[in-house]
């Protein structure tokens, strides 16, 4: 178990003897940097990291994740990354994911509905639609980008359509999205104006949005949150516009690179590739796997509202974990053979955590997975023998969600 406390004894985690990872250098190869996680995870299920300590196996992580008394780090990240800038602390809001305890029950269940699997579902032939147009000028060269030809637009328009948002905006989108998810960089000081720049402008294009919505209602998102109800409940336009803002911001980056670390994935597993261009069916457990084996985020950040012992050690209040999703994904306690990449692997009992665990789970799961769901198969069949043409750029590993920033390839032209 290597670092656990002398058993019936409990030790405060600060007295604790345990190994300490620094603060990734973005320069480090993601391949080492998972290597290193990996063995370090096989010796501890808890190390120390520059601003707390991060939870590396699957029970452990799912834990921290349900237990309530853990609460969402998100608000508190830039914070503690040193950034004390008076102006973007005071703006900072309730937001879904940091939102904790009856807040947080009364907001998942006003919205629930509208994040259906059956509202995802409704999107998938649009899903289709905007795939094939983006390989279209592609598939005839026998040579693309995947990551800016295919991964960087396609969540863009998806999401515009699920809010009802014009065509001529998506630009605009792509670019809040990205800047307003600077604040989970470890770079976040230096990128602070260009962070305090979006948030501006995407909360009044959302006020406008919504503004519009209730004076003309349409078969949208927006007109489902501003109709939500329950039992005379509903959300406040505050809320409002910080829900939408929630999906612009959450559900453009990770889609855009979980879909391009999965390509990478398959390029090194051809055999797979080929597997998924013939069987198509097989897109859910392909989307699993690839989530599993190689997720777009890597963890995320709790900190102890109280305080809390678990496994005979005190994490005193205000204590922040980082529970670990990449290494938690690949705990042979949990998975049977782990490093291995097979999506005909049976559904396994648990499943894999690069969409989270407890209360703050996915919102927008369902929209993701029929996303990846259709993207797959569509590249699959039309670029059957896709392989990596010289190297993949690799975002640097400080990034929050990370994935390829150039994915060069070749495959056999099509008209
Ligand atoms: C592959 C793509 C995606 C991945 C890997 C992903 C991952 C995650 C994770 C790990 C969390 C929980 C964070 C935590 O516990 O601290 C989360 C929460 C959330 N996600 Fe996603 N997400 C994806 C796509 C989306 C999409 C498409 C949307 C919106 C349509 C979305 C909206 C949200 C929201 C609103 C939350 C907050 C939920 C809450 O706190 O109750 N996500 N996502």
């Amino acid at each position: 178990m290597g670092n656990d406390a002398p058993a019936g004894t409990v030790t405060n985690v600060h007295d604790l003897d345990l190994p300490e990872i620094g603060l990734l250098d973005a320069d480090l190869d993601h391949d080492e940097v998972a290597e290193r996680y990996r063995r370090l995870a096989a010796e501890h299920w808890l190390v120390r990291t520059p601003l707390g300590f991060a939870v590396l196996r699957y029970d452990d992580t799912v834990a921290v994740l349900r237990d309530k008394r853990w609460h969402s780090a998100s608000g508190r990240i830039a914070e503690m990354m040193g950034v004390d800038d008076p102006d973007f602390l005071a703006r900072r809001r309730v937001s879904i994911l940091s939102a904790e305890g009856d807040e947080h029950t009364r907001l998942r269940r006003l919205v629930g509905q509208a994040f259906s699997p059956r509202a995802a579902d409704r999107l998938r032939p649009f899903m289709r639609e905007v795939v094939n147009g983006l390989v279209d000028p592609v598939a005839p060269t026998g040579r693309a980008d995947i990551a800016v030809d295919v991964c960087e637009p396609y969540p863009i328009p998806i999401i515009c359509e699920l809010l009802g948002a014009p065509k001529e905006d998506w630009q605009l989108f792509s670019r809040w999205a990205g800047d307003v998810l600077r604040v989970f960089n470890a770079t976040v000081r230096e990128e602070l104006p260009i962070i305090m720049a979006a948030q501006d402008e995407l909360d009044e294009y959302t006020r406008d949005l919504i503004a519009e919505r209730r004076s003309r209602p349409a078969d949208d998102l927006i007109t489902a949150l501003i109709a939500a109800e329950e039992e005379g409940d509903r959300l406040s336009t505050d809320e409002l516009v910080m829900m939408v803002e929630a999906v612009i911001v959450g559900g453009t980056d990770t889609t855009r690179n979980q879909l391009g670390c999965t390509v990478a994935l398959f390029a090194d597993h051809p055999d797979q590739w080929r597997l998924l261009a013939d069987q198509p069916d097989l897109a859910p457990r392909a989307v699993e796997e690839s989530m599993r084996y190689f997720g777009a985020i890597r963890g995320t950040g709790r900190f102890a509202s109280t305080d809390i012992v678990y496994r005979d050690v005190l994490f005193p209040a205000g204590t922040l974990v980082s529970p670990s999703f990449s290494t938690s994904n690949h705990d042979p306690a949990a998975f049977d053979q782990p490093d291995t990449f097979d999506i005909t692997r049976p559904a396994p009992d648990r499943p894999q955590l690069t969409f989270g665990s407890g209360i703050h789970y996915c919102l927008g799961a369902a929209l993701a997975r029929a996303e990846l769901q259709e993207a797959l198969p569509i590249l699959a069949r039309r670029m059957p023998d896709l392989a990596v043409d010289g190297a993949i750029t690799w975002k640097p590993s400080t990034v929050g969600i990370f994935g390829p920033e150039r994915l060069p390839v070749t495959f056999t032209p099509t008209p």
